[in-house]
């Protein structure tokens, strides 16, 4: 069950995305510009991992500026995106109508998902900065298989939870972990805009996170009635999220050659039943 308090406090990171999303139509990390000269936002992980949607209904949860969702669009999948900031989804619903994609954007919480939604879609795809937001993995998980048809699959690709543990480490020499690798409500301190973004204003950082263990998110997805059928963990991410992570020539970033060799990201593939 979600716990009441959440409920405030989804409140208020609705309003902080609200908030983070013109710097994020700005930022060289989304890229608008690129995905307007008909790039692709998505990764080749995810890519790989999903394999062909043309002709697939795709429903993405917590789209954000909808430039995922309208890349998978330009693959051929009939795409459907949902996030809880309206900013988000005016957002989203400009940048189809300025490349003559065809989508349906629809303002929700993923906790309340409409009725319009379930049990439509081939594929429900969630990725990169999913989890830190939910309080309740379980909840978030049966919201997702309700929206699959039989024999669809959920795909979720997000940063590792053990990465959390370095946040405070400026140095690979100084890295120790801290904090909570399970569940818990993380102490943010609040900071100014985004991982997207070097703007240092007065536009804050969602401020509330919650830490999700791998266990989390495989027993609620086991709980929801969703089959796993694939999970791996990844050597890369999309975001410096650490200050001494290097680029790779793919776009993604990593940890130094000289190590530590840790996951920096999961994906998992979970299918509904077909019978
Ligand atoms: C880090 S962004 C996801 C980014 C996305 N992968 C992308 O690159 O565009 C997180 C998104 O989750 C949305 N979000 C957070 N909690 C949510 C909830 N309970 N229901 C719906 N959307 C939510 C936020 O509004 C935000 O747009």
């Amino acid at each position: 069950m979600t716990k009441r308090i959440a409920v405030r406090e989804l409140e208020e990171n609705r309003k902080d995305w609200d908030a983070l999303v013109p710097l994020h139509l700005k930022s060289e990390f989304y890229g608008v510009e690129r995905f307007l000269n008909g790039g692709t936002a998505l990764g080749s992980i995810e890519q790989r991992e999903v394999g062909p949607v043309r002709g697939c209904s795709l429903l993405h949860l917590q789209c954000h500026i909808g430039i995922d969702t309208l890349s998978w669009a330009r693959k051929g999948a009939n795409v459907t995106g949902v996030d809880f900031s309206t900013e988000a989804i005016r957002a989203a619903r400009d940048l189809a109508a300025r490349t003559g994609l065809s989508a349906r954007f629809v303002p929700a919480d993923v906790y309340h998902l409409p009725e319009s939604l379930k049990g439509k879609f081939d594929i429900v795809f969630s990725s990169w900065g999913v989890i830190a937001w939910l309080p309740d993995m379980e909840k978030w998980a049966r919201a997702a298989a309700g929206c699959l048809q039989k024999g669809g699959f959920l795909y979720l690709l997000d940063i590792h939870p053990l990465v959390h543990l370095f946040d405070d480490s400026r140095t690979v020499k100084g890295m120790k972990p801290a904090g909570s690798y399970f569940h818990e409500k993380v102490k943010l301190v609040p900071e100014s805009g985004s991982y997207a973004t070097d703007y240092k204003g007065n536009v804050t950082f969602p401020r509330h996170q919650w830490q999700e263990s791998l266990q989390d998110v495989i027993r609620g997805i086991i709980r929801s009635g969703l089959v796993i059928e694939d999970f791996s963990e990844h050597e890369v991410m999309p975001h410096k999220h650490l200050p001494f992570m290097r680029r790779l020539r793919n776009g993604y970033w990593a940890m130094p050659e000289t190590g530590p060799r840790i996951p920096l990201s999961f994906s998992i593939k979970a299918r509904k039943p077909s019978g």
